[in-house]
């Protein structure tokens, strides 16, 4: 059965995660897609990173929604990976979709509002994927199922996923609830015996963060549709 490979933060493994250079990367590998994460700024802009703040992947120091896109454009978000990234800025999401626009991958937008609910972030993720004329090409995944019920209400034709830590005894009729299409799970939730039975009642699974070639070949044994990983070459060698 096939296995889709979803490059987890662009290729994270061997470039400063969420940053144009891991998606490059990414983009050049006949996987199924990547996986990005958004935030909003203070001027209500989309931007990819996966923290509230930028003190872990960039230079500066606090919290994406209260600088503008034009401030946060001053930082450096490759150096703390390694030196010679030291020229990534941090993307917008429109910037992403844009370098992905040539290409068949999927974009697993995260939205990352369950911290910070970010008013309006959906209506604006959507704006940008519709510019891009990129709807069939995009899943949106969140923690936050409230983001997801408003994806679903202003646009029910996209495919969205709901992301979960924990398990649940009955997958599909949560996530029937919600309206959500899919669901992503933990790599130890996803050899639950109710993930099995959200499998056998023909639900779509991806599963996050796997790295291990034996997980992703147990994984494809047990019928998932797709894996996120930091390492999609390693993954490619597993699975051939
Ligand atoms: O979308 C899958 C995965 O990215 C969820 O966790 O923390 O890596 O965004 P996290
Ligand atoms: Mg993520």
């Amino acid at each position: 059965m096939n296995l889709d490979i979803f490059a987890h933060r662009g290729v994270s493994i061997n470039y400063p995660e969420n940053t144009m250079a891991a998606f490059q990367a990414a983009s050049k590998l006949p996987i199924a897609g990547i996986e990005l994460d958004v935030h909003l700024t203070a001027d209500k802009e989309v931007v990819v990173i996966h923290d509230e703040t930028i003190d872990r992947t960039s230079n500066g120091s606090g919290y994406v929604k209260d600088f503008t896109l034009q401030q946060l454009r001053t930082f450096d978000f490759g150096s703390w990976f390694s030196r010679e990234f030291g020229d990534e800025v941090i993307p917008t999401l429109g910037e992403v979709l844009e370098l992905f626009a040539g290409t068949n991958h999927r974009i697993n937008i995260e939205l990352k509002t369950d911290i910070i609910a970010y008013e309006g972030i959906e209506a604006l993720v959507l704006k940008e994927v519709a510019a891009q004329q990129m709807t069939e090409r995009v899943i949106i995944s969140s923690f936050n199922h409230e983001s997801l019920q408003t994806i679903s209400k202003i646009a029910p034709y996209i495919e969205s996923a709901a992301l979960f830590a924990e398990v649940l005894v009955d997958f599909p009729t949560y996530i029937a609830l919600i309206p959500a299409k899919a669901l992503h799970v933990s790599l130890p939730t996803s050899f639950r015996k109710s993930v099995k039975l959200a499998l056998a009642e023909g639900a779509t699974v991806r599963v996050y963060t796997v790295n291990e070639q034996r997980d992703a070949r147990s994984l494809q044994q047990l019928g998932v549709q797709a894996i996120f990983t930091d390492d999609p070459e390693k993954i490619l060698r597993a699975l051939s």
